[in-house]
């Protein structure tokens, strides 16, 4: 089985494609962002993705070939995101990855988002030694997962209501950061004391053990995402900096001290974060200070890699090819599509 890889994505408001080599090299990795063309709405607009995705893939998958120093003739799958994601963004991709593989004559893999969100981790250092403890923070998902294997996920818990990403981005929207929210928040955290104000940590507690099962790994961001609205709203001359530095400290808290729990709980050999959320500054400084004191290999991929891109749906691709074999020309599109967990 070949090793070239063509890797695209749609699923949401970026328009990526890549060409990675044996899942760690990437020969080219080229991402148009519709970020502008949503911000006047303060989200992503489906109807405007879907379109934006149509107008800029041929462009992209133009400079992505160009770039890789890589010809058709020459690749050996074509891998595109299924799910989860927008359904009328997610077509654009997988229809042309399936018109690329019936030209080059090749397969056609189809990956799941959240699994290439994994594979961005193993993309950059593909000798992490497992089972490793993920961290999977995007603005669709929060999860905490133990991998044992390739494509073996247990899942040990997630958020009750809002993804960690959703909760910066609605207080930044509140807080009147813009869009996206969660590199705003980043930012301006950075001139904030993040001990200015005591927001609430949801389901953390000193003993883990106190906690029911079902709880112990469990996230829940509304509580907290109320709590500020109703601090500002009672304290209008609250420093916004110290808002979004306490703001994401209560964040960066639950999920770091959850992290740590699951560390010691399963024995992992390491730990690693992806997703959107895996860029922010001081999740990646709490969680590297993590792993040390707790004697486990950290692993945090770049932060290009862990917002949405295509060498981690190609990674994702060809593990998946690998263990599965090509997918079906009828596979679908499955906006709610869930990562395979082992029982
Ligand atoms: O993984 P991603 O690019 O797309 C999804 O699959 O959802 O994640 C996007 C999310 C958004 O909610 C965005 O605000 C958040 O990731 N994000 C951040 C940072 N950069 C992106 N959140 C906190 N700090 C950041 N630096
Ligand atoms: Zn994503």
């Amino acid at each position: 089985m070949g090793d070239m890889i063509l890797g695209i994505e749609t699923s949401c408001d970026e328009t990526a494609v890549a060409v990675v080599e044996r899942a760690s090299v990437v020969r080219s990795s080229v991402i148009s962002s519709q970020v502008d063309q949503h911000a006047e709405f303060g989200g992503v607009v489906p109807e405007i993705a879907g379109r934006a995705h149509v107008r800029e893939f041929v462009p992209v998958l133009a400079e992505a070939l160009a770039t890789s120093g890589v010809e058709g003739k020459d690749m050996d799958a074509v891998a595109a995101t299924v799910g989860p994601g927008l359904v009328g963004s997610l077509l654009v991709g997988m229809s042309a990855a399936k018109a690329l593989s019936l030209v080059w004559g090749v397969p056609f893999v189809g990956v799941n988002h959240l699994e290439a969100h994994l594979y961005a981790s193993f993309l950059e250092e593909p000798d992490l030694e497992l089972p490793l403890v993920v961290l999977l923070v995007s603005g669709g998902h929060t999860m905490l997962v133990l991998m044992e294997g390739h494509g073996r996920y247990r899942l040990l818990g997630s958020t009750l209501d809002d993804a960690a990403g959703e909760a910066f981005d609605k207080v930044a929207r509140y807080l009147g950061l813009g869009y996206p929210g969660g590199p705003a928040v980043d930012a301006l955290a950075e001139e904030g004391d993040p001990r200015a104000y005591a927001y609430p940590r949801s389901m953390v507690r000193e003993n883990p053990e106190t906690l029911p099962d079902d709880r112990r790994y469990a996230f829940s961001f509304s509580g907290l995402k109320t709590a500020v609205v109703n601090h500002v709203r009672s304290d209008p001359a609250a420093a916004t900096a110290d808002v979004a530095a306490s703001f994401q400290e209560a964040v960066v808290d639950a999920l770091v001290v959850k992290a740590r729990w699951a560390v010691e709980a399963t024995g992992a050999k390491g730990a690693c974060l992806g997703g959107g959320v895996a860029a922010n500054s001081r999740l990646r400084e709490r969680f590297l200070d993590m792993c040390t004191a707790t004697g486990v290999r950290a692993f945090l991929p770049s932060r290009a890699m862990c917002t949405d891109n295509a060498a981690m749906v190609a990674a994702a691709g060809w593990w998946r090819l690998r263990s599965d074999g090509p997918s079906p020309l009828d596979t679908s599109a499955d906006s709610n599509l869930g990562l395979s967990l082992l029982g």
